[in-house]
């Protein structure tokens, strides 16, 4: 598979990736090398991916509990102490392999380290690789409120290598497959009606939808890589999923979503938003929600929960001078950004999503 570009940095794919990492090794004479993995990567995927590299012994290891409760400020700290005690310094090199917590929070504690070291990302999850990792979003939460606190910055290289799924849960694998299916959404309609029907799916062919689900966050990023418009069609699904997925984490009663489960019930909300704000067609309306039901399930949510959802709408990152800034849908590829939405409707989507 060809390597992408977007802006300097490469995406390598398969046995080439490991080709890519060691001649970029070779020749750029870090000072120290980490690799930073949660209690997962570590298990799961370390062995195989020193067994990769040409030096494995040069480098230290740094272990993060894994997790979205976790991508904090405190974990940052406790990363940067390691660095530190590690002797890290200016020239060092950080290796990102994990999911999207490790590849998010890995990129952050790099960019703020010493002012700023190179990082790399291998993304383990099938998030990661179509997203998180892809674009230079670098951040933590607050709390429990997502992404608050980050920087644009760019890594070296994404090595993607779709072994690290044989051992990926399926909830995980779901929760990657809704941005897969957000990027159909929002750029392309055939996409979108290969990723409808997966029972026929190979690996091989997951390779190549990732593939071109990457090829579709690039044709995004590279247009506007600082999001002041179309960059902002990739958070489809996300102002109610965020808070929907905060809104759980921080409820001891509620089951913990994965972002792309929230991400999942956020679609069908815009979807249902798009039908009654933007005519968006009522046919394909029915379709996106029954394909999400099929692959995602009910979630349960009472009109208690819906209140507190809302509330967390202001909390939201595309919020400006104090409106709440919807992605929305005409069609399947067509979207509209900064739409502005009453309480009344969004109550209407959740009633539409639960019925
Ligand atoms: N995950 C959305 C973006 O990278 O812009």
């Amino acid at each position: 598979m060809e390597s992408i570009t977007i802006q300097d940095y490469a995406i390598h794919f398969k046995s080439e990736c490991y080709k890519a990492l060691n001649s970029y090794l070779d020749t750029s004479n870090f000072s120290k090398m980490f690799v930073l993995v949660d209690t997962n990567t570590h298990q799961h995927c370390l062995s195989y991916f020193l067994s990769q590299i040409n030096a494995p012994q040069n480098i230290e290891i740094i272990e993060i509990e894994a997790g979205e409760a976790n991508k904090t400020i405190d974990t940052c700290t406790g990363v940067w102490n390691a660095l530190s005690e590690l002797s890290g310094d200016r020239k060092s090199l950080i290796i990102n392999l994990g999911g999207g917590v490790v590849t998010d929070l890995g990129g952050f504690v790099a960019s703020c380290f010493k002012r700023g070291i190179k990082f790399i990302n291998v993304p383990t999850s099938l998030l990661a690789m179509v997203d998180a990792s892809v674009g230079g979003k670098t951040g933590v939460d607050l709390g429990t409120l997502k992404n608050q606190i980050g920087v644009m910055s760019f890594s070296e290289m994404v090595l993607v290598d779709t072994k690290y799924l044989e051992t990926l849960p399926q909830n995980e694998m779901r929760s990657g497959l809704a941005e897969m299916l957000k990027h159909g959404l929002i750029q392309d309609e055939a996409y979108w009606h290969k990723m409808t029907d997966l029972s026929q799916f190979t690996l091989d062919d997951l390779d190549q939808l990732i593939y071109e689900s990457i090829l579709i966050k690039k044709n995004v990023v590279t247009q506007d890589p600082n999001e002041n418009g179309l960059r902002k069609t990739l958070n489809y699904g996300h102002t109610l999923g965020h808070a929907i997925e905060s809104y759980c984490l921080s409820n001891p009663k509620k089951e913990t979503l994965l972002h792309g489960e929230a991400i999942a019930i956020g679609m069908v909300l815009a979807t249902y938003i798009s039908y009654k704000q933007l005519n968006f067609p009522e046919a394909k309306l029915h379709q996106i929600k029954q394909t999400i039901r099929d692959m995602y399930g009910l979630v349960e949510l009472t009109n208690g929960d819906y209140q507190e959802i809302i509330e967390l709408l202001k909390f939201d990152k595309k919020n400006t001078h104090g409106n709440i800034n919807f992605v929305l849908l005409e069609d399947i590829g067509t979207c509209k950004i900064d739409c502005k939405v009453e309480n009344s409707l969004i109550l209407e989507a959740f009633a539409y999503y639960k019925a």
